[in-house]
């Protein structure tokens, strides 16, 4: 009767239970990343960005502290053994839901050897905590392996009224499930990017314009990531509703399960760009998601409101690139 029991409460705590990935069993790829000393890659910013907003200024100075507000990150600087990681990809999401695509980031940071470990960036959220498929905006300090400072939050469709919820996750919450582009550093101050702009007069919004700068200027792999304020304006975001009951096939059926959302600033969006795919990395390249002091949250596509757009954003360039459990049988769609 006992063992009955024990069999019955055992298979429960398994059902509730999610289990991340065993880091051994990941496969992992890295790259050393072209790293252009940071006054050219002002220049070639500055220039770029020029095409798309009236006004723009795009420097090389000391990291100001972006744990006070509004950034409120979890550690002052982006310096320190910079890498870009991504994890999974969105095959793992579409067209059909690979649950068992869960990881620790306590596990990615020893495998990619970061210790202190300040991770910024944007992924599908632990659906394991909050119940649901959600966003996740990373934004987290680990130190010998533990959670030193938690400032990440998850944000969710609410099944009643369709309203994004914003949660932050609790200090010992560290899983990120599916995919993830992140940006990794030791959080240290030093010279960084500060890019500037205000007015958008172009198509292509902040990000794309400053990813457009790196690619036509390099060949070789270059990332970058950091943190963005839109500091005016409104912008276009989505929110992932919980999983799909059936298959997603195709960029339509994607636009009708993702829920969008015209959020308002001040919105602090996290992430990283490279200039190009990596060939065979098969690298997603630009993903940011933002977070708010005012409970909106989500995946950051552009601005909504030219005229009023402002942004001001600090970068760093990533060192090495890390790819982590690429997806065998890939495709392009649902990047955007
Ligand atoms: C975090 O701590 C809470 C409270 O002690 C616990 O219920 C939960 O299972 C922990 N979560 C993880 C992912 O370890
Ligand atoms: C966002 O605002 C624009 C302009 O007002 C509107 O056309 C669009 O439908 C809105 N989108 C959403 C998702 O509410
Ligand atoms: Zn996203």
């Amino acid at each position: 009767m006992k063992a009955i029991y024990l069999v019955l409460i055992l298979y429960l705590i398994k059902r509730k239970m999610a289990f991340t990935l065993n880091p051994q069993s990941l496969p992992i790829e890295s790259k050393k990343l072209l790293v252009p000393g940071l006054p050219e890659v002002a220049e070639v910013i500055k220039k770029n960005l020029k095409t798309n907003f009236a006004e723009v200024s795009v420097e090389v100075v000391d990291c100001p502290d972006l744990t006070q507000q509004p950034f409120t990150l979890a550690s002052p600087g982006l310096g320190g053994n910079t890498k870009i990681v991504e994890l999974g990809g969105n095959p793992y999401l579409l067209p059909v839901v690979h649950k068992e695509k869960l990881y620790d980031l306590k596990d990615i940071a020893k495998l990619i050897k970061s210790d202190p470990a300040f991770i910024i960036g944007a992924g599908a959220g632990p659906n394991t905590y909050i119940g649901v498929n959600c966003e996740g905006i990373y934004n987290l300090l680990l130190s010998n392996g533990e959670v030193v400072n938690q400032q990440t939050r998850i944000s969710k469709v609410d099944s009643n009224d369709d309203k994004a919820i914003q949660v932050t996750l609790p200090q010992n919450e560290t899983r990120l499930a599916l995919l993830g582009n992140l940006f990794v550093s030791e959080g240290k101050p030093g010279k960084v990017l500060k890019v500037y702009a205000k007015k958008r007069t172009g198509e292509d919004n902040f990000i794309t314009s400053i990813r457009n700068a790196i690619v036509k200027e390099y060949k070789e792999l270059v990332g970058i990531g950091g943190v963005f304020l839109l500091k005016e304006g409104k912008g276009k975001f989505h929110v992932m509703r919980d999983f799909s009951k059936t298959p997603i096939e195709n960029e339509d059926q994607l636009n009708k399960w993702l829920k969008f959302y015209n959020m308002s600033a001040p919105l602090i969006g996290v992430g990283t760009l490279v200039n190009n795919d990596g060939g065979p990395l098969d690298l997603r390249v630009q993903h940011f998601h933002s977070f708010s002091h005012h409970g909106e949250a989500g995946h950051y596509h552009y601005d909504t409101t030219p005229e009023d757009a402002e942004y001001l954003g600090f970068f760093n360039l990533g060192e090495v690139l890390y790819r982590i459990d690429k997806p065998e049988n890939t495709h392009g769609w649902g990047r955007d």
